[in-house]
C-alpha cells in the first residue's frame, strides 16, 4: 500500500523557477583526532517546492551531515570546505512572492535566526534528545511562537499550540505533559508539531521514525504526508530505509561514502536502478506485492572516509568493477546521455568505457551473474567475499 499517491514527476535536477533548495558542490570534513573524515564530497542536489527529496544510504554515508550542513547545525570538528546551499525564501508569505535565493551556508547568525523555524525546520531521529526534558510540550510549542511571532497574544499562542497538537494527532489534554510522560511515538509527534509551528516551507526529517515500531512509524508517516499535502511544505527525508522512500519520495538521492551515486525519480529507481549499489540495495529487501525475485544484498562494508582509495568508492564491493573503477572517480551524469533525468555515478554509463549504457535487463543479468560467480562455493574468494571479511 502506498503511503501517499504522488503525481508523476519530471525532475531535471537543475535550477528551475520552482526550486526551493539548490545544493551545489557541497563538501564537509570532520577534523577528527585520528584523521580528516571526508563526510561529504561534491554533493549537488535540488528540491522543488512542495516536493519530497529522499536521501538513502547505509549508516555513515553522510546523510545526517548533509541535513546538519543545510540547517547550519554542524559544529566543530565539522567544517564546510566547499559548496553552497541556495534557499529561495518567500518575500511576502501572504502573496507568495519569491525573494532572491540566499546561500544558507553564508548567512549571518541574525539572518539564520530569521530563517530557522519560519522557513526551514528540522526533525531529528531522537525525539528525547530534541525535546527539553524540563518543559512541558505546550511550553515548548509556545516558546517557538513567542520567539518568532511577537505579534501573537498569549491566547493566540495557546490556541495555535492546541491546533498544532491536533494536527499531529496528540490529544489536547497532553499540552501539559512532559516529554518523559509521553511514549516514543507521541514524543516524535510533538517534535513534528514544533517543526510545523511557524508553517515552514522546508522540513528536513532525519530518520524521523526509525526508533519507533513499524505500525507507529507508518501511522506517523501517513499523517506527515497528509499534512504535507494540506500545507504544501517540502521535505528532505533522510533514511537508511530505501523501501520507505520508494513509497513517499518524489526524487531519491542514493548516497555512498559521502557522495550522491544515483539521483532519480522514485519511479525510475523502482523500475530501473542504474548504479550497482542502488541495485544491490533494492535487492536487499523483498517486496510484498512485486514480482518474486532473487535477493542479493551487498556484502562488505563502506570504506573508511579518512582514506578513500582512488577511483570509485564502491569498487571493493561492486561485482561489475573493472580497471577504470580503481583509478578514476566516476562523476554523476545522465545515465543514457543528455536529457536523461536519471543521474548515475558509474563508469558503466560512460561512453568512454562502453559504447552504450546497459539496458535495465542487461544490467540486471550482468549484476546477478557476477554476483553469483563471486559467491560460488569452492572458488577462490572474489572481491566481494574478501571485502566482506
Ligand atoms: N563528530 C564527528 N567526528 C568525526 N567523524 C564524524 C563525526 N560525525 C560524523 N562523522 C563521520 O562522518 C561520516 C558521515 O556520518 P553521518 O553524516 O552521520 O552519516 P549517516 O547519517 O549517513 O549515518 C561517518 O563516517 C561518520 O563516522
Ligand atoms: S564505477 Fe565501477 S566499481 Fe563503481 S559502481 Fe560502477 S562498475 Fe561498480
Ligand atoms: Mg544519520
Amino acid at each position: 500500500m502506498n503511503v501517499v499517491n504522488q503525481t508523476a514527476h519530471q525532475a531535471e535536477h537543475v535550477g528551475r523557477p520552482n526550486t526551493l533548495l539548490q545544493i551545489n558542490h557541497l563538501s564537509v570534513d570532520y577534523h577528527a583526532e585520528n584523521g580528516t573524515v571526508h563526510a561529504l564530497t561534491d554533493v549537488s542536489l535540488s528540491l522543488e517546492r512542495g516536493r519530497i527529496l529522499g536521501l538513502a544510504g547505509e549508516s555513515g554515508s553522510g546523510k545526517s551531515t548533509l541535513g546538519y550542513a543545510v540547517t547550519r547545525l554542524l559544529k566543530p570538528p565539522a567544517a564546510i570546505v566547499a559548496g553552497e546551499a541556495l534557499y529561495t525564501p518567500r518575500a511576502a508569505r501572504l502573496t507568495g512572492e519569491l525573494a532572491q535565493p540566499v546561500d544558507v551556508l553564508r548567512l549571518t547568525p541574525q539572518q539564520l535566526r530569521a530563517l530557522r523555524w519560519t522557513e526551514l525546520a528540522i526533525v531529528f531521529q531522537s525525539a528525547m534528545n530534541a525535546l527539553n526534558p524540563v518543559l512541558n510540550v505546550g511550553a515548548q510549542l509556545t516558546d517557538v511562537l513567542r520567539a518568532h511571532r511577537p505579534d501573537m497574544t498569549r491566547q493566540q499562542r495557546q490556541a495555535r499550540a492546541l491546533e498544532l497538537l491536533r494536527m499531529v494527532g496528540i490529544a489536547p489534554d497532553r499540552l501539559r505533559s512532559f516529554p518523559h510522560e509521553l511514549c516514543g511515538g507521541m514524543r516524535q509527534r510533538a517534535i513534528i508539531a514544533i517543526a510545523l509551528a511557524l508553517a515552514p516551507d522546508l522540513i528536513i526529517m532525519d530518520e524521523p521514525t526509525t526508533a519507533l515500531d513499524v505500525v507507529v512509524q507508518r501511522e506517523i508517516l501517513m499523517e506527515v504526508m497528509a499534512l504535507r499535502a494540506e500545507l504544501a511544505f517540502s521535505v528532505v527525508f533522510i533514511t537508511h530505509d530505501l523501501s520507505l522512500l520508494l513509497e513517499l519520495a518524489d526524487t531519491v538521492a542514493i548516497m555512498y561514502a559521502g557522495r550522491v551515486v544515483e539521483l532519480a525519480t522514485r519511479g525510475e529507481l523502482k523500475r530501473n536502478p542504474r548504479h550497482p549499489y542502488s541495485y544491490g540495495m533494492l535487492n536487499s529487501f523483498p517486496t510484498i506485492q512485486g514480482e518474486r525475485r532473487h535477493m542479493t544484498g551487498i556484502p562488505g562494508s563502506p570504506p573508511d572516509l579518512r582514506s578513500v582509495a582512488p577511483g570509485c568508492a564502491f569498487a571493493a564491493r561492486c561485482p561489475l568493477a573493472f580497471a577504470a573503477c580503481r583509478t578514476e572517480t566516476p562523476p554523476l551524469r545522465p545515465a543514457t546521455g543528455p536529457g536523461d533525468s536519471q543521474l548515475v555515478a558509474c563508469h558503466l554509463y560512460d561512453p568512454r568505457h562502453r559504447a552504450a549504457a546497459p539496458t535495465a535487463a542487461e544490467f540486471a543479468a550482468r549484476y546477478e551473474a557476477a554476483y553469483r560467480q563471486e559467491r560460488t562455493p569452492g572458488r577462490t574468494p572474489g572481491r566481494m567475499e574478501r571485502s566482506a571479511r
